[in-house]
């Protein structure tokens, strides 16, 4: 197999993609495209992985390391497997020391996947089968001995899309990470028509600006992309047990009285 030039930057890399109708390639390793909501496991053909991304999905990466062009992820974890393309292209992309992947369901044995992972040196991917991204006894396992005790300095949630799963891998990861590192969540703006499967993954956004004012350098900068939430972690170490900030709505009541307050106000000032 004829790898993609190592010479290239990450955002080279990225940009380099040739785009065809269902599939890519880089180099000469070639993904099938999924289209999206086609099947509920991922397609084998036997030859290509399958990549559950669309062209204009990837430009939100490519506007990412744009913003850092010195980005150079060694430890990237990825929360939802699928087909396994994204774990194969991140892995080709950023050439960490190690990629690992997990997700919920059974080893699909996804035969150009598992080719794939064999064929790359001293065991370089790793994957994890039928693990949820909330369990912290899995995460911190592989923590301690796929990254040798080190955090991730990439992770990308491309899991579960729903509220509280998300929050909790981020509660769970995102204080181990180093200053500079980055936590990405897609497809935030999951849910937003379907109301019914409960607190909508956008929630999240307002979450992390709330936690981003009241715990200032926890987090150094949040990016609102079209397809993608990029965190990045600042310097400040994590409290234990640390919990989101949630926004607590006020009763009534309160709000009612800010309300008077302010028209007081408002009105005194007028009269000056
Ligand atoms: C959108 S697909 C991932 C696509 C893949 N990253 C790609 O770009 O080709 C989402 C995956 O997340 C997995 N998933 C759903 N809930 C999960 C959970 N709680 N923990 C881990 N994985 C989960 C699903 O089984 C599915 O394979």
């Amino acid at each position: 197999m004829s790898l993609p030039d190592s010479s290239l930057s990450p955002l080279e890399l990225l940009r380099s993609l040739d785009w065809q109708a269902d599939e890519i390639t880089l180099g000469d390793i070639a993904f099938r495209l999924e289209v999206l909501g086609a099947s509920v496991s991922p397609s084998d053909n036997g030859e290509k992985v399958t990549l559950y991304k669309s062209r204009a999905f990837i430009r939100n990466y490519e506007r990412l390391l744009t913003s850092r062009p010195d980005f150079r992820p060694t430890l990237i974890l990825e929360l939802g497997i699928w087909g396994g393309g994204s774990v194969v292209l991140w892995n080709e992309v950023f050439r960490p020391d190690r990629m690992v992947g997990l997700d919920i369901m059974p080893d699909p044995g996804i035969v150009p996947l598992r080719s794939y992972v064999d064929s790359v040196t001293s065991a370089s991917v790793l994957l994890h089968w039928q693990g949820s991204q909330d369990d912290s006894d899995l995460l911190n396992q592989i923590i301690q001995s796929d990254f040798e005790g080190r955090p991730p300095d990439l992770v990308i949630d491309d899991a579960s899309h729903m509220y509280w799963p998300t929050r909790r891998s981020f509660e769970i990861l995102f204080p181990l990470m180093q200053e500079g590192s980055v936590y990405v969540i897609e497809d935030w703006r999951s849910g937003v028509d379907a109301p019914t499967h409960g607190t909508p993954l956008h929630q999240i956004a307002s979450d992390l600006l709330a936690m981003a004012t009241s715990r200032g350098s926890l987090i150094s900068t949040i990016s609102i992309l079209p397809g993608i939430l990029v965190i990045e972690r600042g310097r400040r170490p994590a409290p234990s047990g640390f919990r989101l900030t949630v926004t607590e709505q006020p009763s009534s009541s309160t709000t009612i009285g800010e309300m008077k307050g302010l028209v007081r106000r408002l009105g005194s000032r007028a009269r000056r």
